[in-house]
């Protein structure tokens, strides 16, 4: 193997930085050594408890007796945290600056105004009659006004399910049905790189089969025409204008929800994922702080959305809880051109900047030129999320956008685990391109054998497990525990199991080689193959459909189909374009198929098991390495495949 770079701490981060590499390995040791006293001196330094707590950790990682509970007894509320308590020291400092999808349209929102507008709303929700528990749908887009809802049901304990304003309305009917919710917030529209899409259109389409939502909240984005349901639907600046601006804080639980998030797995529908109030808060409050070095008085922007997991943890907990000045971008990176990300950047001054591998590829594409435009010398910290970055991506971004001044971090983390929890620190961790590093503090990552879960010692590759829990953790799947303890805690024993895979150097550092389960990673954003075969299926063309990723340039993945006609249907391009726009309708826009190939028949095993790994190779034209055939039912069918494949 070619040596490696790396990358060493930049000395004048590290003489500024919260955390240095001695002060790294010390903090990191006490905190496997002596978790508990190590969790409550943290909990009592970043949060603010209304009652302290009675245990910091119960837990059992054993299926038969699972279950995780941090701060066991204390009570907190996460917006007196994120707000109240900021209100003397910083009222009028900035809390969100607002960058519309328009170059000239920006907001600035002091914490005493979002203070403010957060009592109102939840106010206003209290008035339509939700009440500490119940579900409350966000599908909104990124406008400051999603963050204000978040918040104003962490008010008074309503748990939160945001479904990504660029899911479709089949999606947005399944999640509001599977969480139960009553009421949903919604805008008239979205605007994304000058193009308006209708969100309450979408809302209306999914609602005729929800009756139990009985509120739809409606903000004003665009002024574009909506349709009015009388007595469900009410305007989000008439209820707030019409709100007291008072509304005390209710006291939550620590293991009390606080939000659900749906995602892909490897089978079935999308699951739920829940976290909890107290450990969630803490971590994301204190991975914010240290992943990015946060100083005080910094501009610091994530260009994730709202409703990806990214979004909860470090546009809006994580920042707001540290008292930062977080930004919110509505817009896409080549609006009005491929500059954006560095205008915005100039524009407000920003000094950690957080976004994913698949926009740094797509700029890189663009060349230096647009960068180059721009100054960036506010840029201090970079950060990458969602997929593994590949290491010229890194480069580019660390030598073109950086300038090579700016420490990249490049966490791995989930949905499921709240927070970061492979990641380096700015002023701790030397660097090298295309790995995550090391573990945060309290976290405890090993390798197993993915084929009978072996621990693996010392270099190697394997499954990536997590041997302990940490305060960020998912607690349960709504509506479903079981499916929790089967996804994560029965394939290994006595482990939560990630579905990635990873390689650990020599050195410790970790290499996350990408899912090892059948979920794919389409431009970091997360789809399971089954939910697109399930909507592929939905033709009545179609017979069998079987999907994988293959290696994307831009997209990190790109979603190969292998479809199955009923007997005596014609193969055409039409009804590709047909397949195409069915899994784009069923899922979202996120969910475009690029390939279909007609597959006569499929390689299953005896037992009539889809051989996906024979797939896979074929969708990434690696077909000198299928491996053993011989247990298939039919081994011709493969060079059938072979000869049709499409990504030569
Ligand atoms: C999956 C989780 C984490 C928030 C956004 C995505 C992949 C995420 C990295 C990274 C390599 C990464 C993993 C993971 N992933 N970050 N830095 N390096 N892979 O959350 O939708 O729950 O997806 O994204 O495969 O399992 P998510």
């Amino acid at each position: 193997m070619s040596e490696q770079k790396v990358y060493p701490v930049p000395a004048n981060i590290a003489a500024n930085a919260h955390v240095d590499a001695a002060t790294y390995e010390a903090m990191y040791r006490r905190s496997v050594d002596d978790p508990e006293g190590f969790w409550g001196e943290y909990a009592e330094q970043f949060v603010s408890w209304f009652k302290p707590w009675d245990s910091v950790l119960n837990y059992s990682y054993q299926a038969d007796d699972l279950h995780i509970e941090w701060f066991k007894g204390a009570t907190l509320n996460v917006t007196y945290n994120c707000l109240d308590r900021h209100l003397e020291t910083r009222g009028d400092q900035v809390a969100i600056i607002w960058e519309g999808d328009d170059p000239n349209e920006d907001r600035s929102i002091t914490y005493r105004a979002l203070h403010d507008e957060v009592c109102r709303l939840a106010n206003a929700l209290k008035a339509r009659g939700v009440e500490k528990g119940d579900r409350v749908c966000i599908y909104l887009p990124m406008v400051p006004e999603a963050a204000v809802a978040m918040l104003a049901c962490a008010r008074i304990g309503a748990v939160h399910s945001i479904v990504f304003g660029g899911f479709s309305s089949d999606s947005l009917r399944d999640r509001v049905l599977d969480s139960e919710c009553k009421v949903v917030i919604t805008s008239d529209e979205s605007v994304r790189g000058g193009r308006h899409i209708p969100l309450k259109r979408n809302a209306d389409t999914a609602l005729q089969e929800c009756p139990n939502v009985d509120t739809v909240v409606v903000v004003s984005r665009t002024g574009g025409a909506v349709e009015w349901v009388e007595g469900r639907d009410i305007w989000y600046h008439e209820a707030i204008a019409a709100a007291d601006a008072t509304c005390e804080p209710v006291e939550m639980d620590a293991e009390d929800p606080l939000f659900i998030l749906y995602t892909s797995g490897s089978t079935g529908k999308p699951k739920g994922v829940l976290h909890t109030t107290g450990g969630y808060l803490l971590y994301a409050a204190m991975t914010h702080k240290y992943t990015f070095d946060y100083q005080d008085g910094e501009v610091y922007w994530c260009t994730a959305d709202v409703g990806w997991v990214t979004g909860h943890t470090y546009i809006v907990y994580g920042p707001l809880a540290n008292g930062a000045t977080s930004l919110m971008f509505e817009g896409i990176p080549n609006y009005p051109d491929m500059s954006r990300f560095w205008q915005v950047v100039d524009k407000h001054q920003v000094n950690i900047f957080y976004t994913a591998p698949t926009a740094i590829r797509s700029l890189m594409r663009a060349g230096e030129e647009p960068v180059k435009q721009t100054s960036r010398k506010s840029l201090r910290i970079l950060g990458s999320v969602g997929e593994p970055i590949n290491p010229e991506a890194w480069e580019w971004y660390y030598h073109v956008v950086g300038e090579e001044r700016c420490p990249i971090v490049d966490t791995w983390w989930q949905t499921e685990t709240g927070g970061h929890l492979i990641t380096p620190l700015p002023g701790a961790t030397a660097l090298k391109p295309g790995s995550a590093t090391r573990p945060f503090f309290g976290v405890v990552p090993a390798l197993v054998d993915p084929a009978d879960g072996t621990p693996i010692e010392g270099a190697g590759e394997g499954a990536l497990v997590i041997t302990r829990p940490w305060p960020g953790q998912m607690r349960t799947v709504y509506g479903d525990h079981q499916r929790f303890i089967d996804t994560y805690f029965k394939q290994y024993p006595g482990y939560y199991f990630s579905g990635d895979g990873a390689r650990r150097d020599a050195d410790g550092d970790y290499w996350i080689t990408g899912r090892i389960d059948d979920v794919l990673n389409v431009s970091g954003h997360r789809l399971g193959t089954a939910e697109i075969e399930s909507a592929l299926v939905l033709h009545p063309h179609v017979a069998e459909a079987a999907v994988v990723g293959y290696p994307h340039d831009v997209k990190g993945q790109g979603i190969y189909a292998y479809v199955t006609p009923m007997a005596g249907v014609e193969p055409t391009d039409a009804l590709k374009k047909e397949l195409v726009s069915l899994v784009r309708g069923e899922i979202g826009p996120i969910a475009i198929v690029d390939l279909i190939q007609w597959s006569p028949s499929l390689p299953k095993t005896r037992s009539g098991k889809i051989m996906r790994r024979i797939l896979r190779k074929i969708a990434a034209n690696e077909i000198d390495s299928l491996g053993d055939t011989s247990t298939l039912a039919d081994p011709t069918v493969v060079n059938e495949l072979i000869d049709g494949r499409l990504n030569r």
